[in-house]
């Protein structure tokens, strides 16, 4: 006998500010967690729902599709919708709760909160590695073996440049695959490019130094470079990378030029030979420092990787920035740089004044990741299951935008840039599309948030998503319609 559909009532306030279909979502969450609608429930058929609520028959369509693709509904054809029998996790008592409380914020809360994607696995976070393709059970047997060889030694306080045999590792790795010569007293490990970051203004800058940073730049770092006191100059990028000549011409004294030379982040095109020479000339001349962030350039599906910038330096300006956040995993907390070699004794004397360093049992983990070939491995696989990916996405959101969306596939990296195209009445606000897309679950960032300087012409508006965790065709449809979704609420209620 089919189950009876659930007698529960639904009410919405006209008053709030939130969406209708927002607030029907809100409602069966909370209904879900407080147990008033249990797994197999029978929910209102559509039309039943809309006539009772006196809304349209889409508006209710739009919650319950929101609701099927986070997991809490099913729909089961002529049969009807239906509470999931799989809850997600998220269905608790607690998140109800704040779903309840939770009233639209301001618009500028909105759009800070669309840069900010939090620290977890989300869907489409950029940058975040495929976590499900990590070797995690030979990653916990190297770990093991570190951990049980009972040597005292590592247990004390660790070296503050780093693990010696992990900086020569470091050291062989970027000289064979990034062409950057180096000895392993050069590398300095560190615990994330931001922990590089430190290093390196402590070392090298002072208060009030004005550095170069790309527009549109690497968001992050833009924000603790400038709490770090550096007055940033916004230089701006087109198809070659950074513009060299507009550097010169806004700032010819700056002390730094913060870059990401193989894979710009977010853009992604790759800094020209000649504009590379440029830079390396200008900061011969001026003196200055260049910061190459080198951060995912093991990952190119066109060609060949390209040697790092650093491996033009003939007058030791480059500092070289890697990670292990990309290639192995961001919980790591791995990274390293090569220093100048004029600058190693301050780097040496800092990294002791800071006490810094990295835990033993990690470093020497990688440091056996490396040599025993398992790293080389890792990355070939890497490639060739993110090149797969980053297709599957790019389609989905082709499919899904149609025309609404320009999507250059990106040559390398881990995630993808869709641009808004504009319409007749303006630019859409992609700050509020990617609020919305991060209220249903997904960790996209606005592409206009890594903008610098807010009235930077021409801006850019899209979105930028991770592809690396995207597992397979149905889920790149499930997530570009959810993004779809998301420009369509911004479409009926923001614009
Ligand atoms: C442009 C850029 N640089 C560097 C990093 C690496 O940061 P970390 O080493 O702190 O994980 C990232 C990570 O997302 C990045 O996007």
């Amino acid at each position: 006998m089919p189950k009876p559909e659930n007698t529960l009532t639904i009410a919405i306030d006209r008053r709030e500010s939130s969406p209708i279909y927002q607030q029907i979502c809100e409602r069966f969450k909370a209904a879900i967690a407080a147990g008033h609608l249990k797994p197999g429930d029978r929910v209102p058929a559509l039309r039943g729902l809309a006539m009772q609520l006196n809304t349209a028959r889409g508006t209710v369509e739009m919650a319950y599709d929101m609701l099927v693709d986070e997991g809490y509904l099913q729909m089961r054809g002529a049969a009807g919708t239906f509470v999931s029998s799989s809850l997600p996790a998220s269905a608790t008592l607690a998140s109800a709760r704040k779903t309840r409380e939770r009233t639209a914020p301001p618009r500028t809360k909105r759009a800070e909160a669309a840069a900010d994607v939090g620290n977890d696995a989300k869907p489409l976070r950029p940058g975040l590695p495929a976590l499900d393709a990590f070797p995690r059970k030979l990653w916990s047997r190297l770990v093991a073996y570190r951990a049980r060889s009972g040597d005292l030694a590592t247990l004390t306080y660790p070296e503050p440049s780093g693990y010696g045999p992990l900086r020569e590792r470091i050291a062989t790795y970027v000289g064979l695959s990034r062409g950057v010569e180096c000895v392993p007293e050069q590398v300095f490990v560190t615990n994330g490019y931001r922990a590089t970051l430190e290093l390196v203004l402590r070392g090298l800058a002072t208060p009030g130094d004005r550095a170069w940073f790309e527009e549109p730049g690497y968001l992050l770092a833009r924000n603790f470079l400038m709490e770090a006191g550096l007055r940033l100059v916004p230089v701006p990028v087109d198809d070659e990378g950074l513009d060299v000549d507009a550097g010169i011409a806004l700032e010819a004294d700056a002390r730094f030029a913060f870059v990401t030379p193989s894979h710009q982040s977010p853009l992604g095109m790759t800094l020209s030979l000649a504009r590379r020479m440029k830079l390396l000339d200008w900061a011969s001349r001026a003196g200055s420092w260049i910061v190459e962030d080198d951060y995912d350039s093991e990952f190119r599906y066109v060609g060949r990787p390209l040697p790092a910038l650093k491996s033009l330096d003939r007058d030791d300006r480059v500092i070289y920035c890697g990670t292990f956040s990309k290639v192995l995993f961001p919980g790591l907390r791995l990274s390293y740089v090569v220093a100048p070699e004029r600058a190693v004794p301050r780097f040496e004397q800092l990294t002791k004044s800071m006490n810094a360093g990295s835990p033993y049992l990690y470093q020497a983990a990688v440091a056996d990741f490396i040599a025993q070939g398992h790293f080389a491995r890792h990355l070939k696989r890497m490639r060739a299951l993110y090149a797969e990916r980053r297709a599957l996405l790019a389609n989905a959101i082709v499919k899904a935008f149609g025309e609404r969306v320009s999507i250059d596939l990106p040559t390398g990296g881990m995630h993808l840039v869709a641009i808004f195209n504009a319409r007749p009445d303006g630019p859409v606000d992609d700050m509020a599309i990617a609020a919305r897309a991060r209220e249903s679950g997904l960790a996209v960032i606005a592409l206009s948030a890594w903008y610098l300087n807010a009235r930077t012409k021409p801006m850019l508006r899209g979105i930028v998503a991770g592809f690396a965790n995207v597992g397979d065709a149905a889920e790149a449809t499930r997530l570009a319609r959810m993004l779809r979704r998301a420009y369509d609420a911004y479409d009926a209620y923001d614009a």
